[in-house]
C-alpha cells in the first residue's frame, strides 16, 4: 500500500537562499507525523509547498497516489490536505462560528457542516461558549483552538499543524497535545511541526529532525525521544 503524503527529495528555495534542500519522508494515512528542528530548518517552508503556497525547485510530493506538483493553492483544499498556519491567522473581527464556518467553505452539506461545527466545541468547548464573539477577543491559546477546528471544517485527510503550542501557557499547550492526542485516537492523520521536541516526539508514530534545509535524523517518535543527540540538542538534556 502507498503512503497517504510522499515526499520525495523536496527542494524548496527563496531566490538564491535554498531552505528546503532535498528532503524525503512519507506519512501513512492513520498516522502522526512530526517535524522538529531549530529556528529557520525549513519546517514551516515544508508546509507550506505542501499546501501549494510556494513551488517546489524540485522532488516529487505525491497525495494519495496523485502529483501535487500543478495542483493550485485555491484546489490543495479540496484534495484533503488542511493546514493551520504558524501564527493561526484567523480572522479577528468575525465570529468563532464564523471562522469555522470558512473552513468549511468548499462543502454545501448543511447537516454535515453544523455537525462538524458542533464536533470543534465538543472538542474545545470554550469555542462554543463564545461561540458570537469575535475571534479577535479570544487568547492566543483558544485561538489556536479555533485555528484547528477551522482546518478540521474541511474534512481533511491530512491535517497539518505549524506549531499549535507557540505561546502557550503550559497548561494550554497540554490541552493543545491532549486534543491532538484525541484527534489521532479518533483516526485523524497529522503532519506536526513542533518546537516542543519532547511534546511532538511523545505523541508521534515517527519524527524527522531538521536542519538547516535537511533532515539529519528519522525514527519512531519512541526512538527519537530516547535518542542521545535529539536529547541534547532539543530536549535540554545534558
Ligand atoms: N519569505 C522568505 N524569504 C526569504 N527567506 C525566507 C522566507 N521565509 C523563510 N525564509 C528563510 O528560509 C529558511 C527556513 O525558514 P522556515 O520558516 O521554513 O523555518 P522554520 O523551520 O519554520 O523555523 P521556525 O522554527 O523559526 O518557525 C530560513 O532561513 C528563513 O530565513
Ligand atoms: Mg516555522
Amino acid at each position: 500500500m502507498t503512503a497517504l503524503l510522499e515526499v520525495e527529495d523536496l527542494k524548496v528555495a527563496y531566490g538564491k537562499i535554498q531552505a528546503v534542500k532535498g528532503i524525503s519522508f512519507k506519512v501513512e494515512a492513520g498516522e502522526v507525523v512530526t517535524l522538529i528542528g531549530t529556528n529557520g530548518a525549513g519546517k514551516t517552508t515544508t508546509l507550506r509547498t505542501l499546501s501549494g503556497l510556494l513551488k517546489p525547485v524540485g522532488g516529487q510530493i505525491k497525495f494519495n497516489g496523485k502529483s501535487l506538483k500543478k495542483i493550485p493553492a485555491h484546489e490543495i483544499v479540496s484534495h484533503g490536505l488542511a493546514h493551520s498556519p504558524e501564527g493561526r491567522h484567523i480572522f479577528p473581527r468575525m465570529t468563532i462560528e464564523d471562522n469555522l464556518r470558512l473552513g468549511a467553505f468548499l462543502r454545501n452539506d448543511k447537516a454535515g457542516i453544523d455537525k462538524d461545527i458542533q464536533r470543534s466545541y465538543d472538542l474545545f468547548p470554550i469555542l462554543g461558549e463564545r461561540r458570537k464573539q469575535a475571534a479577535g477577543t479570544l487568547s492566543g491559546g483558544e485561538q489556536q483552538m479555533l485555528a484547528m477546528g477551522r482546518a478540521l471544517m474541511s474534512q481533511p485527510k491530512l491535517l497539518m499543524l505549524d506549531e499549535p503550542s507557540m505561546g502557550l501557557s503550559p497548561i494550554m499547550m497540554q490541552k493543545i497535545m491532549a486534543t491532538i492526542a484525541e484527534l489521532k485516537a479518533q483516526g485523524t492523520t497529522i503532519l506536526l511541526v513542533e518546537q516542543n521536541a519532547q511534546a511532538a516526539l511523545s505523541l508521534a508514530d515517527h519524527g524527522h529532525v531538521m536542519e538547516v534545509g535537511n533532515i539529519v535524523l528519522s525514527g519512531s517518535g519512541h526512538d527519537l525521544l530516547h535518542d542521545e543527540s535529539v536529547r541534547k540538542a532539543y530536549l535540554g538534556v545534558d
